[in-house]
């Protein structure tokens, strides 16, 4: 199936060929990466940025994965800066902005504020997420460092920890790794930030999910931690009671062959120790967001 033309909204629609497409390519655009080429497949297209939340990674990995391909980069990284600040919707500045760009890319508050932008324009809209719902290209960088390490997806066991009720990139990445084969998802966390009910049913139907009762990382191939998701906690006790910690002796409990992943940024969740463990891999999945993003942007607009 092609993205061609096509929103990039959420992982839960997406199929297996369409995401072993994205990784294909993103390895192809890897190789560019690694040799800082800048190409010109993207030249003349632009790309509108536009981000009313913070965000170091996925910001720049776009723009960076734009300019990579030759094409331009406009947009904003703090709403205040923009006509946001005057009271303007997200429906009129996307309108101010369509006829100038070839592409959205949108980082909001609000769940579905990308589908809604999607809704009001022709011009492919990519989420970079929305709330507490959705971050599909996150997903997509996270299963291309998977399969980068692992050397497959299929039969994998996936532990994800923390904030799993707000955090948008478990909820991307769970969707995606269910169109895998034999993928055990595990989940935990505190009581009051579960994987929302619904999630876990849609899961359900596609491969095994368990919900641990306590931190047991010793049967993961992956260990996917998570920030609390303090902006969206409305009661500082409950961040509190929230905050956990994978140090060196988390670590020693894990597989020798496990992988540690972290979407960062990172406050507490993991000591800095664990980086020099040979598997951590949160600084190497960050690096995989640049070629990733390329192969989206050019399955997109090529
Ligand atoms: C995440 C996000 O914004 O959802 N960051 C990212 O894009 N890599 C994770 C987070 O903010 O905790």
């Amino acid at each position: 199936m092609s993205l061609k033309g096509s929103d990039f909204i959420s992982a839960v629609g997406m199929d297996r060929k369409e995401i072993e497409s994205i990784l294909a390519l993103s390895e192809k655009m890897d190789s560019s990466f690694t040799k800082k080429e800048v190409l010109s497949e993207m030249e003349g297209k632009f790309m509108a940025s536009l981000f009313y939340e913070p965000s170091t990674r996925t910001q720049q990995s776009f723009g960076s994965a734009m300019k990579r391909l030759g094409g331009e980069v406009i947009g904003f990284s703090d709403p205040k800066t923009s006509s946001h600040s005057k009271g303007e919707t997200l429906h009129d500045t996307i309108k101010a902005l369509e006829a100038q760009v070839d592409l959205f890319v949108i980082r909001h508050p609000s769940e579905g504020a990308a589908k809604l932008a999607a809704e009001v324009t022709n011009v492919p809209v990519i989420n970079a997420g929305d709330g507490s719902n959705q971050h599909p290209s996150q997903a997509m960088l996270d299963l291309y460092t998977i399969k980068k390490e692992k050397k497959k997806i299929d039969g994998l066991t996936v532990l994800m920890i923390g904030d799993l009720k707000y955090g948008r990139t478990v909820h991307s990445l769970s969707y995606a790794l269910s169109k895998f084969d034999d993928v055990k998802l595990q989940y935990y966390s505190p009581p009051q930030l579960k994987m929302p009910g619904f999630m876990l049913n849609d899961l359900r139907n596609d491969c095994k999910v368990e919900e641990l009762s306590s931190l047991d990382v010793s049967k993961a191939d992956v260990v996917y931690a998570t920030r609390i998701q303090k902006e969206r906690i409305e009661d500082p006790e409950e961040y509190k009671r929230a905050v956990y910690r994978i140090d060196n002796e988390v670590m020693e409990k894990m597989k020798k062959d496990a992988m540690l992943m972290h979407p960062l940024p990172r406050v507490d969740e993991i000591a800095v120790e664990a980086d020099l463990d040979s598997r951590a891999k949160y600084f190497e999945q960050e690096r995989n967001g640049v070629p990733v993003r390329m192969a989206i942007i050019s399955s997109i607009l090529k």
